[in-house]
């Protein structure tokens, strides 16, 4: 059995998500994801999630794709859990193309795939924290021209 692993933050999962989470499968037949924890994501990515660790890890479960989902709690952890996991095949978005080439010293293929155009967790924030802002602007600009009488 060919064992897969891709690590990641997968907050308000998105369609690139499920596009990576798909094509990491299909390189194996069992795919694990390390998931940050939200200690991780705070103190070292500096991140700060919407959905928690736990509501992050139930939707990935929920997923066809997706057989273990496991905590990333630092970056260092890689390369013992390539042996602990049995794992032949690392898999990452290519935002990260290099970035992880010293794994195949533990015998893994590291494979890099391309990013679904146009989305990502930290677009959708900004996206809605913007489509908020012009409704606000918009409510308060039609109460401003309310006739009073
Ligand atoms: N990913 C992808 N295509 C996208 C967004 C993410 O293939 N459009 C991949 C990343 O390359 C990574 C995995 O999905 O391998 C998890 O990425 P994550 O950083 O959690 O998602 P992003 O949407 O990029 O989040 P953020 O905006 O916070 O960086």
């Amino acid at each position: 059995m060919k064992r897969v692993i891709t690590y990641g933050t997968f907050d308000l999962l998105h369609y690139g998500h499920i596009n990576l989470l798909r094509r990491a499968k299909a390189l194996g037949d069992y795919l694990i994801v390390a998931l940050s924890t939200d200690e991780f994501n705070w103190n070292s990515k500096h991140k700060k999630t919407y959905f928690s660790y736990e509501q992050r890890k139930q939707l990935l479960e929920a997923i066809r794709y997706v057989d273990l989902v496991i905590p990333e709690e630092d970056w260092q952890q890689k390369r013992t859990d390539m042996k602990e996991y049995h794992i032949d095949t690392f898999v990452m978005g290519d935002d990260w193309k290099g970035k992880f080439d010293f794994l195949k010293e533990e015998g893994v293929d590291v494979v890099y795939l391309p990013r679904t155009p146009e989305v990502s967790s930290s677009k959708i924030k900004h996206d809605l924290y913007d489509a908020a802002e012009v409704a606000d602007s918009k409510t308060n600009h039609d109460d401003l021209n309310t006739d009073p009488q």
